[in-house]
């Protein structure tokens, strides 16, 4: 069965932007519910190894560099299928290629610069949040 919570990460572009109240604002009409949430800034070391997964891509480097550069804000979110369906709400990773109604559609300038994060499946969302936030922080 699928899981019911996922992470996400409003990125430093779209912090820069002044965009954190009109994408938390889709995520609440997306009908998902907020279990934790904080303003922070990645390390480069955070960074690096949060994205360990990407560590022999091209754009390795300039992702890192990019999601160490400012705030950005961390947020568990719960909603039925919740990884599927947060996946669905902020579109494809390139915005050019997102659909009508997604986060990365209306907020994302790139493919490197792309607003959200969410989660890729339930075993991650689970190291992801646990990353960012302690249990007493999960509400
Ligand atoms: P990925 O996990 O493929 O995408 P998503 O965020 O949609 O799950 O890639 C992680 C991040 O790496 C992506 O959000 C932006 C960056 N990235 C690039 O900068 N260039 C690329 O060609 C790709 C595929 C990703």
């Amino acid at each position: 069965m699928a899981g019911t919570r996922t992470f996400t990460m409003i990125k430093p572009d779209a912090v820069e932007a002044g965009s954190i109240g009109g994408i938390l604002n889709m995520i609440a009409e997306g009908g998902f519910r907020i279990v934790a949430m904080k303003l922070t800034q990645l390390t480069v070391a955070d960074a690096k190894k949060f994205y360990e997964v990407h560590a022999e891509r091209p754009f390795y480097g300039e992702l890192v560099e990019f999601m160490s550069r400012g705030p950005i804000v961390a947020a568990i979110l719960e909603k039925e299928n919740a990884v599927e369906d947060f996946r669905t709400l902020i579109g494809a990773t390139n915005p050019a290629d997102a659909a009508e109604g997604t986060i990365r559609k209306k907020y994302a300038k790139s493919i490197g610069e792309n607003a959200v994060h969410g989660s890729d499946s339930d075993e991650n969302a689970e190291i992801e949040a646990a990353f960012h936030f302690a249990g007493r922080e999960q509400f």
